[in-house]
């Protein structure tokens, strides 16, 4: 089988946490003779390429970052450049999304899921399931060993993914895990919280951030 994946994030590929888990996903899909090609949004020059390739393909995998909820805005904007009344008159494709978000628990990412339930049908495509996982802020801002260990489980479901030819929705929650916070959790976070603050401040330093993060740059636009 041979599957075309496209990244949606805007974020410039070598700081991308998509392309560094798309990467993983694909090492365990190929792992089981599949073949694969990887696209990304963030390349604006490559789009003619995309939209050719998503044409020609029956198999597609949509990798986006949650944005505020939902898919990133590049990504319907190279949805809305597709010709829909080419797809119509193509045979069903199949297409299923990877969405990862920055928090943790995956009922972050439930409503982004929903959406994504209906998209297919606007494409012409049958849904062959989405995969969704939190807590994959840090991916580009860890190093060596503790970014291997975060995003090593993509492997798995690649491989299981070419193996079963869509996500279960039983597994995938079962990957996406804690769907809430434990009491006792979000107790010991508030307890944290201090430390936290200093380890959110070192990220933001790493991330080329100067001020503070406290800012309110736009509260003078707010009544
Ligand atoms: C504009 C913006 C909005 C975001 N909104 C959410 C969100 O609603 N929920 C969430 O869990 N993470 C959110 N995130 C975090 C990203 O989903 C997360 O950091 C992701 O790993 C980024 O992937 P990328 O590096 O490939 O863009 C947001 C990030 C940005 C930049």
């Amino acid at each position: 089988m041979h599957l075309v994946m496209i990244s949606c994030t805007p974020r410039a590929v070598k700081a991308s946490n998509t392309a560094k888990i798309l990467e993983k996903f694909r090492e365990g899909y190929e792992s089981v003779g599949n073949t694969t090609e990887t696209y990304y949004l963030a390349e604006r020059k490559s789009w003619e390429q995309i939209r050719v390739a998503y044409y020609e393909n029956e198999q597609v995998l949509f990798a986006l970052p949650l944005f505020v909820e939902c898919i990133p805005g590049i990504m319907m904007e190279f949805l809305e450049s597709l010709d829909y009344e080419r797809l119509a008159q193509m045979q069903k494709k199949h297409v299923a999304f990877l969405v990862q978000g920055g928090f943790a628990e995956a009922s972050q990412l439930r409503c982004c899921e929903k959406y994504l339930n209906m998209l297919p049908a606007y494409l012409n495509a049958e849904h062959m399931g989405t995969l969704i996982k939190g807590d994959m802020f840090s991916v580009s801002i860890m190093e060596g060993d503790a970014r291997k260990k975060m995003i090593a489980p993509f492997v798995q479901m690649g491989k299981l993914y070419a193996e079963e030819g869509h996500f279960d929705k039983e597994k995938v929650s079962e990957f996406a895990k804690p769907e809430y916070f434990s009491k006792r959790i979000i107790l010991l976070s508030g307890l944290f919280s201090p430390l936290r603050k200093l380890v959110m401040q070192g990220m933001a330093k790493k991330l080329g951030c100067k001020g503070s993060l406290m800012a309110k740059p736009y509260q003078r636009y707010v009544n």
